[in-house]
């Protein structure tokens, strides 16, 4: 059944251009409904004061709900609460990755491996370490719908393979691969498996158990929650093993003037006065979410994209990238219209009062492979869109496509 949510979410009710607001640029960030507004501003109103520092009243208020911000979190993706570290969003986290535990295990001669489909935060941070540590980047091939070619992927993966890094579903094809084969493969040769989640979590069910990754990096704001958000899980022990990658204060339990004693986990990763409101606010989306279901957000965004492939592909002159079948992609629809510029299209639609990404969408790479080295129209939904809107964008497209 259809998800009907559009009233918790204020800004929906916006007209853009003289027209009512379609907003389908939701993989680069989500709008927030009432509920995260309010968290956040009754933090400011009500609440404010630092965490984890104070005996008086207001920190003591502050550090419980930041504290339960975390068992929120560690609840949304079945994790432990240690195992959950706040970073500012998913590049963030993977740089955490980076700097706190490949800098320290990846070494000369090593290899990482990741996917042609990569984000730029899931390729450029391995490539510096590898450089630093004189160890190598490889990456798997994608099909023509751009997923990746996963017996290359096994392949690639050796004895010398230290990590492997692979996003749980594209933010340019919605391709969403077969992480559990991508774990078992790493696994087999002792590597860790890191799982950039940041169109993956806000769109499906996450259990970090169940996928067996070692770690997954997310971000809030994607997911109904503030900009400035962001999370880390790790495995326990390579959370407890990894150096941290901001040491300052928050992050220990007693500093000499010869060595460190480290807080607990995960206050020890999280260095300096974090964004209080915003993991507050955080938290609230994550119930939020975990309320709506995300079982039933993904089928309801699986039903838009089924219709919107349907009705797009019937559109003479457009060019669509990604899996065919909805089982293997998340609500995210890239295409061009043949004689256009991407960018044309994305300002004609805006002038109608919808709102979607065009450009390369920080995955130069992936689009060189699929020959669209002018860049994509992304249409991405989320659990407040709805069929109306899809169909409002079809028609759209079908009179913009008729002046190329
Ligand atoms: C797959 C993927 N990875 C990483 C990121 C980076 O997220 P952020 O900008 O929140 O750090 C994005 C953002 O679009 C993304 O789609």
């Amino acid at each position: 059944m259809a998800l009907d949510l559009r009233s918790d979410f204020p800004i929906l009710e916006r007209e853009v251009n003289g027209h009512p607001l379609i907003y389908l640029d939701n993989a680069a960030t989500t709008q927030r409904p009432e509920r995260v507004i309010e968290a956040v501003s009754r933090f400011y109103r009500e609440l404010n004061a630092n965490v984890h520092r104070g005996i008086h009243y207001l920190s003591r208020e502050a550090s419980e709900l930041y504290e339960g911000a975390h068992e929120a979190l560690a609840q949304f993706i079945n994790a432990d609460f240690r195992e959950v570290v706040f970073t500012s969003n998913t590049t963030d986290s993977l740089n955490m990755i980076a700097w706190g535990w490949a800098l320290r295990n990846v070494a000369e001669g090593d290899r990482i491996v990741t996917t042609v489909m990569e984000h730029h935060s899931n390729m450029l941070p391995w490539r510096t370490v590898a450089e630093l540590r004189g160890a190598e980047v490889v990456y798997a091939d994608v099909d023509d719908e751009g997923m990746p070619l996963m017996k290359q992927l096994e392949s690639l993966i050796d004895e010398r393979t230290r990590l492997v890094a692979i996003s749980g579903m594209s933010n340019v094809t919605g391709a969403i691969p077969d992480v559990g084969r991508v774990v078992r493969a790493a696994h087999q040769v002792g590597a860790v498996a890191v799982l950039d989640g940041a169109q993956m979590v806000p769109h499906m069910p996450v259990d970090v158990r169940q996928l067996g990754v070692d770690f997954l990096a997310f971000s809030g704001h994607k997911m109904l929650g503030p900009t400035g958000t962001g999370v880390l899980y790790g495995r326990l022990d390579l959370l407890e093993e990894m150096t941290p990658p901001r040491p300052g204060g928050g992050t220990i339990r007693d500093v000499t003037l010869e060595g460190v004693d480290w807080a607990s986990l995960p206050w020890r990763h999280e260095g300096g006065t974090p964004n209080i409101a915003g993991a507050i606010g955080l938290a609230e989306a994550a119930r939020y979410l975990m309320d709506v279901g995300m079982e039933a957000v993904r089928e309801h965004e699986k039903e838009l994209t089924r219709r919107g492939l349907e009705m797009l592909s019937s559109i003479d002159g457009v060019i669509l990238y990604g899996p065919k079948d909805v089982e293997r992609r998340g609500g995210i629809i890239a295409f061009n219209i043949e004689g256009m510029d991407p960018h044309m299209v994305g300002a004609l639609l805006d002038s109608r009062g919808i709102a979607v990404r065009t450009g390369l969408h920080c995955a130069h790479p992936l689009h060189r492979r699929l020959g669209a080295e002018e860049g994509t129209v992304r249409a991405s939904f989320y659990l407040y869109n709805t069929l109306e809107e899809v169909k409002v964008l079809a028609e759209a497209l079908r009179e913009i496509a008729s002046l190329a």
